[in-house]
């Protein structure tokens, strides 16, 4: 079978994250969770004093951290200068300040250009997650996902993965963050025209995995 690409895109609490990890492992494909370089390169500018809130220093600081991104979904790593730090760009911190920084447009092209690579490197097809995969980074991808959910479903799902977080205030975080996301002039979170909508608020989680690997499986 060829290298499929498959890029999955829409805002957080669809349960993104969760299903490109399954549907990769699943069908033997690479996965690289763009959001994770983005918090990365966040992690990096609060450790070393950059003020976020300035995109100019943001930008002349861009290409100091080297990030590494690992693409085994059963194991998703991710380095900062050889250092891991995959529990330190979740922390309430990083994920407040990850809009700012991932709107640089400094950042988005080095990034890009990150993630442009392990793409075409992953000989045997890989499933990508993020916001612009399908519009900016990977417009020739196989398959096209765009997962929505109403903003309550979302809400929920947050919070009960940061377990002792309330539902309100998860919810106004989720939507700054996203409205934020959807915003920016360079490459917002958007469905691309081909992109196949997948609502996924009724849905279970396995139901999600099952349909998006049927529509991997119709493009092999
Ligand atoms: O997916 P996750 O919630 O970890 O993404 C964190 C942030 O990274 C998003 O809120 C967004 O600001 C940024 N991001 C992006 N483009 C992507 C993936 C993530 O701007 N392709």
């Amino acid at each position: 079978t060829p290298a499929v690409i498959v890029a999955i895109d829409g805002p957080s609490g669809t349960g993104k994250s969760s299903t490109s990890k399954a549907v990769a492992a699943q069908l033997g494909l690479s996965y690289l969770d763009t959001g994770a370089q983005y918090r990365a390169i966040t992690c990096w500018m609060v450790e070393n004093g950059i003020d976020v809130a300035d995109p100019a220093a943001v930008a002349a600081a861009a290409a100091k951290p080297e990030i590494v991104s690992g693409t085994d979904p059963a194991a998703p790593a991710i380095t900062v200068d050889g250092r891991d730090v995959a529990q330190a760009i979740r922390t309430p911190e990083v994920t407040s300040k990850v809009s700012a920084v991932s709107a640089v447009p400094e950042v988005r092209s080095l990034i890009t250009g990150l993630q442009r690579s392990i793409a075409a490197s992953a000989a045997g097809g890989i499933v990508v997650e993020g916001r612009d995969i399908g519009t900016t980074v990977l417009p020739g991808a196989d398959l096209k996902i765009f997962l929505t959910a109403s903003p309550e479903a979302r809400a929920a799902r947050r919070s009960g993965e940061l377990k002792g977080s309330d539902v309100q205030a998860t919810r106004e975080a989720l939507i700054k963050r996203d409205t934020a996301d959807s915003s920016r002039k360079t490459s917002p979170l958007a469905k691309a025209d081909d992109a196949v909508e997948v609502d996924t608020t009724e849905l279970t989680l396995q139901q999600v995995i099952e349909c998006v690997v049927t529509l991997v499986e119709e493009k092999r």
